[in-house]
């Protein structure tokens, strides 16, 4: 009876220090599953003024852009649990196009749904930058376990959001995609896929075209988001990248970057699904599509 008043204390003391576990039952082994919990997490501040600046909007409080990553949350959403898919990797043809700051801005928006909890595990091995985005240089990172058996725990950060885990790199490595195929990396992936129905697992990938650890990688995934770069990423390249990619369920394809009139940045975050290329260069398309209304207008 002591020991269960204790416990019930020792949770109300958590709940109130805005700490949570992350899982979502006992028995856990005692490896990396119960490392992720918010308990034994460092819980890093980010200052708005870093997220501003580095474009983390999804975590400033009434940011214009906002809107455009809730629907694409809702459109992601939506896809994975019909098909009941926990994880999902972000990737794009080229360097740059924003592939990271859409994993971090989608996985806050996914973690501001109360249903489920968050883990962004950043696997640009040659070139991790989500703690740089983060403002937090990590002592710790997901090489440190692969290479080095340093407990997960110690590597993972809640950067003031709930129900949000990082999982950060520290610095390039060599050898990236062998250590992506590695078994202790499988192990790791279907471990974190399979152990929380409730978790989504979110992936920050290197470029399709630049090197191969994004391919070796895709095995192991349920699904998969490609990110271009409106105005700089080619067709052709999209279209390499999709191909390169065809034995991998892909959500869909978010245009970054595309101009906005409704944001003072100048930028705006467009999206487009299924194979977005079609929604993206199909001015034809677009063109047949508004004929199509005029024509149910003209109608009605
Ligand atoms: N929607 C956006 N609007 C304005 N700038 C953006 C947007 N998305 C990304 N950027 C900027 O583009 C640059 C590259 O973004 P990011 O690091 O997310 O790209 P990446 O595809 O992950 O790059 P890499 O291939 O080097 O990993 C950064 O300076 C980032 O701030
Ligand atoms: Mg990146």
């Amino acid at each position: 009876m002591e020991r269960i008043r204790k416990a019930l204390e020792q949770a109300n003391r958590d709940r109130a220090q805005g700490h949570a576990d992350l899982g979502s039952g006992g028995g856990i082994a005692a490896n990396l599953s119960s490392a992720i919990r918010y308990t034994q997490t460092k819980v890093i501040d980010v200052p708005e003024r870093v997220l501003t600046e580095n474009r983390i909007i999804a975590a400033v409080p009434f940011h214009e852009s906002k809107d455009a990553y809730r629907m694409l949350r809702t459109r992601v959403l939506q896809t994975m649990q019909e098909n009941q898919w926990t994880s999902l990797a972000i990737t794009g043809p080229n360097p740059g196009c924003g592939k990271s700051l859409t994993a971090i801005n989608l996985a806050i928006s996914l973690a501001m749904e109360v249903t489920h909890t968050v883990l962004l595990v950043d696997l640009d091995m040659r070139k991790p930058s989500i703690h740089e985005y983060l403002g937090y240089q990590p002592e710790v990172g997901l090489s440190d376990y692969l290479l080095h058996d340093v407990p997960l725990s110690q590597a993972l950060i809640n950067p003031g959001i709930e129900r949000l885990v990082v999982l950060p790199g520290r610095e390039p490595v060599r050898n990236s995609s062998e250590m992506l195929n590695s078994p202790k990396m499988v192990a790791l992936v279907n471990e974190l896929k399979h152990r929380y129905p409730d978790r989504l697992t979110i992936f920050d990938l290197p470029p399709i075209l630049d090197a191969d650890d994004a391919l070796v990688f895709v095995p192991y995934i349920d699904s998969m988001l490609m990110v271009a770069e409106a105005g700089v990423t080619s067709r052709d390249d999209l279209q390499k990248a999709l191909s390169v990619l065809k034995s991998a369920p892909m959500i869909g394809t978010v245009l970054n970057k595309a101009p906005s009139r409704r944001s003072r940045y100048g930028y705006g975050y467009g999206y487009g699904y299924g194979y977005g290329y079609g929604w993206y260069y199909g001015k034809k398309r677009r063109a047949e599509r508004a004929k199509a209304r005029a024509a149910a207008r003209t109608k009605a």
